[in-house]
């Protein structure tokens, strides 16, 4: 009696924990975790030169359908990484025809001349800046007499004036790295004016960044509607996922250095000078970190990695090839953080083919992306087409836009008449989801238009639009409001958080421009680009009137990375979204510990972890509400009222912004904690910031999770 009571006591018990993780699942779009199979899911590519093994990455063969060719093994064999590109290279054209002789006259004057500018105590140059600034004069007037000799010039005025090693002043100066395109700057800059600010700036802060003073205004076709309304509620939820930052690195090397002191770290180690044969120099020190075959902190994702998120996408989602995602977001960067010596255009092709290949295997799409600052060559450059009229120098990019178009309508994901829009548009496009019933129109943007590394956007600083990709964006937007659709705007570099990515003037017009249009039209912004969980809310009047609740008008969604890099552990997410008003009611983020890999990898009995990070409104709801007593409304979306009532709530519970923070570096144990008050004050601060003149008004110091806070405590 007592033993079989015994037992049914035991399976009521169990059938309760069973009947328990079904209700705790219930809110769950998926499992709540999921393992990874050990065995590399091989079936995912046709051909291998180098086939997966438990301590080797693989080297697919990768044919592309666009360009009609199989990538060679030598575009990423790991062994034998190129360190120079013979990729064509586009000069500005000469002001005159000078014969040879002539021409290494005047670069030898212009050389003369630089170095007397730069020598210490010129008379009448005293400080850095107008040294900078002379010193572009001169080289300006070399790049338009003397295009094509200026690369060996830089490189050669970089080495004797030891501006940097003369391994970097190569790397950096030769005429396939930047030499070329550094040519063109000089030549078409402004370099007495704005421009030759920021130049100077972004070389070595030799002039202070230049702040934002004026405003640049933007101009609207039409006023904002005083009574604007948006669409109702449909009460019916679709799933989108939202992946970004991938950095596939098809040349990570499993058991080299992990923990390497300069980039990329795993990777086979370069000959050092004076070894006689490859890695001879570096076999001598022992590694400290053998890379994991599923990817380490310091490094980009491995294939392993790629394919084991994607893998896991399925299960913990709640999608299936029967029953997808209504589509999926990708906010930019493909492509590894190679050097620019190692980047060539066949190496960013075959990365974007090989990325979309496997987002179209395992997620189906449609997929719409933002362009980011690593899928171009060379890196983080994108030319206005008016930098000549676009004439050839501005078109110098259309190789990468008709190929990434291409694979976006070959797989189906764009309609023939989007992606020739996207070809020509710098790969940004302007599109309705055929799901969304003509409701939703979602406008992606290359954000390198506006980003402070890509030197081109040091041109015509004082025009932020010089690129007309803002004006593409009013007009998209118009068209929307015109037809009462709500918008999603997709970008890869973020238009605030801490101000230090965009350019001051572009980030501000942005937000001008998403401020006429919420929160009638724009339902939500996406972003990518720091690798790093974020969010920032955009307020009416720019802040003037108080950033409230109240006077909150939209926000942004800042993706997690999938690589690692740096410090970071690996994550993507799931919006559920109403068809109706295209609003975001929840949130799931989900994560696998980058510290684990370590230990995956001598047994290979399964892959990594991958798990339910946190919900958004679960996390964040129960204090989001207009007291410290209230809760965020089940039925209301996660908007920019809500991410304001979160900072409201921050500022409340340090606790939560503990918990906030924890997330941003995706849960990573290398994540430096914010328990001062100088940090939260920060945090606050950047998710109140919607452009980088605002971020820059804030704390710095607390907006990356990737190192140790340098913020002061005050
Ligand atoms: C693709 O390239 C092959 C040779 O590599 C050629 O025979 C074939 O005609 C090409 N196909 C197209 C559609 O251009
Ligand atoms: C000017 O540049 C030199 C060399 O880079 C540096 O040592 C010096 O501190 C700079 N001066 C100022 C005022 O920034
Ligand atoms: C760097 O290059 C300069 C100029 O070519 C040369 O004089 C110098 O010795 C080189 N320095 C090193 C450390 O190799
Ligand atoms: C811009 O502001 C920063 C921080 O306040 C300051 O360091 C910098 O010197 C300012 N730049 C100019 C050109 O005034
Ligand atoms: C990685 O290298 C740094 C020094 O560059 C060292 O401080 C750290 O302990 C190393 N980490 C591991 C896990 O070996
Ligand atoms: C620029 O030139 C390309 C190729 O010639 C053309 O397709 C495009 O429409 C032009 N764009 C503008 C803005 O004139
Ligand atoms: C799209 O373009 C392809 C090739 O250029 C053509 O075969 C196809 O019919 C076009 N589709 C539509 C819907 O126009
Ligand atoms: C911003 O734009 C205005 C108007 O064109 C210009 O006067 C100002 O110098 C620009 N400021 C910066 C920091 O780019
Ligand atoms: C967010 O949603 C709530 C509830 O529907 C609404 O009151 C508020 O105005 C919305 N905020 C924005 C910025 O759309
Ligand atoms: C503070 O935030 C933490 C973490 O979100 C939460 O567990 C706690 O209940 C909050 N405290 C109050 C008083 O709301
Ligand atoms: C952050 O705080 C936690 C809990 O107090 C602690 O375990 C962890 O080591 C701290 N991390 C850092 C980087 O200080
Ligand atoms: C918005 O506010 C920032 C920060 O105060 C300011 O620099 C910027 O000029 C303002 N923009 C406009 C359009 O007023």
């Amino acid at each position: 009696m007592v033993t079989s009571s015994l037992r049914t006591t035991t399976v009521l018990m169990m059938m309760a924990q069973v009947v328990l993780a079904a209700a705790a699942t219930t809110s769950m779009p998926g499992l709540a975790s999921f393992t990874v199979p050990a065995a590399f899911p091989t079936s995912v590519f046709s051909s291998y030169y180098v086939k997966p093994g438990p301590t080797q990455e693989p080297q697919p063969a990768l044919y592309d359908p666009i360009l009609n060719k199989t990538f060679g093994l030598g575009v990423t064999d790991p062994l034998n990484i190129p360190t120079h590109d013979t990729d064509p290279v586009h000069y500005p054209k000469a002001f005159a025809e000078l014969s040879d002789a002539s021409a290494e006259a005047v670069i030898a004057a212009a050389k003369a001349e630089i170095l007397d500018i730069l020598k210490a105590g010129h008379p009448g140059l005293t400080s850095n800046c107008s040294k900078c600034v002379a010193a572009l004069s001169v080289g300006q007037i070399a790049a338009k007499l003397a295009p094509t000799y200026l690369p060996d010039a830089m490189v050669s005025l970089c080495k004797e004036t030891a501006f940097a090693s003369n391994s970097t002043c190569q790397a950096q100066y030769e005429a396939g790295s930047f030499g070329a395109t550094w040519t063109q700057i000089l030549s078409h800059a402004e370099v007495t004016g704005l421009d030759g600010q920021f130049i100077c700036a972004a070389l070595g802060s030799y002039c202070p960044l230049p702040n934002k003073t004026d405003t640049f205004t933007a101009v609207f076709p039409k006023p904002k509607p005083a009574q604007a309304k948006k669409p109702q509620r449909s009460n019916k939820m679709v799933k989108v996922l939202h992946l970004s930052d991938l950095h596939l690195d098809a040349r990570y090397e499993v058991g080299s250095e992990g923990n390497c002191t300069s980039s990329m770290c795993c990777r086979h180690p370069a000959p050092r000078p004076g070894s006689d044969g490859d890695g001879g120099g570096a076999a001598a020190v022992p590694i400290q970190v053998p890379a994991p075959l599923y990817g380490y902190y310091k490094c980009d994702s491995p294939y392993y990695l790629a394919l084991a998120a994607l893998q896991s996408i399925g299960p913990l989602t709640g999608t299936s090839p029967e029953n997808p995602a209504a589509f999926a977001l990708y906010t930019g960067d493909l492509v590894a953080h190679d050097p620019q010596n190692q980047r060539s255009r066949d190496y960013v092709e075959d990365i974007e083919l090989s990325v979309w290949h496997m987002l179209k295997s395992y997620i189906g799409g449609p997929v719409y992306s933002a362009l980011g600052n690593h899928d171009t060559n060379p890196d983080n450059l994108d030319v206005p087409h008016g930098i000549d009229d676009n004439g050839s120098l501005g078109q110098q990019l259309s190789w990468n836009y008709d190929h990434v178009s291409s694979l976006w309508n070959y797989y189906g994901w764009l309609d023939n008449a989007t992606a020739a829009e996207a070809a020509t548009h710098y790969a940004a496009y302007s599109v309705v989801p055929p799901m969304s019933d003509g409701g939703l129109r979602i406008i992606t943007l290359n954000t390198d238009l506006y980003y402070k590394n890509n030197h081109f956007a040091w041109l015509h600083a004082a025009d932020p639009d010089f690129s007309g990709m803002f004006t593409f964006l009013i007009q998209e937007l118009q068209k929307a409001e015109d037809a009462g659709q709500r918008a999603w705007i997709v970008g890869h570099v973020l238009s605030g958080w801490d101000g230090s990515n965009p350019m001051p003037n572009g980030s501000d017009l942005l937000y001008q421009i998403i401020e006429r249009y919420s929160p009638h039209v724009v339902a939500n912004v996406f972003f990518g680009h720091t690798h790093e969980d974020q969010a920032f809310v955009y307020y009416a009047h720019n802040g003037t009137g108080g950033r409230t609740a109240e006077t909150a008008i939209a926000s942004a969604w800042v993706g997690p990375s999938l690589t690692p890099l740096t410090n970071l552990n690996s994550g993507y997410r799931l919006y559920e979204v109403d068809t109706g008003t295209w609003d975001i009611h929840e949130a799931y983020t989900f994560y696998a510990d980058v510290d684990s890999f370590q230990d995956l990898d001598p047994a290979a009995q399964a892959g990594p972890v991958f798990q339910l990070e946190y919900s958004t409104r679960e996390a964040y709801g129960a204090q989001a509400g207009s007291g410290p007593e209230e809760g965020w409304p089940a039925d209301a979306p996660l908007n920019g009222t809500f991410w304001h009532r979160v900072t409201e709530a921050m500022e409340r519970n340090r606790t939560l912004v503990e918990v906030i923070n924890g997330f941003q570096g995706k849960s990573s144990v290398r994540s430096p904690n914010c328990t001062s008050d100088a940090c939260a004050e920060a945090k606050i601060c950047y998710m109140r910031s919607g452009s980088a003149p605002m971020g820059r008004l804030c704390p710095q110091g607390f907006g990356s999770v990737q190192s140790p806070y340098t913020g002061k405590n005050f």
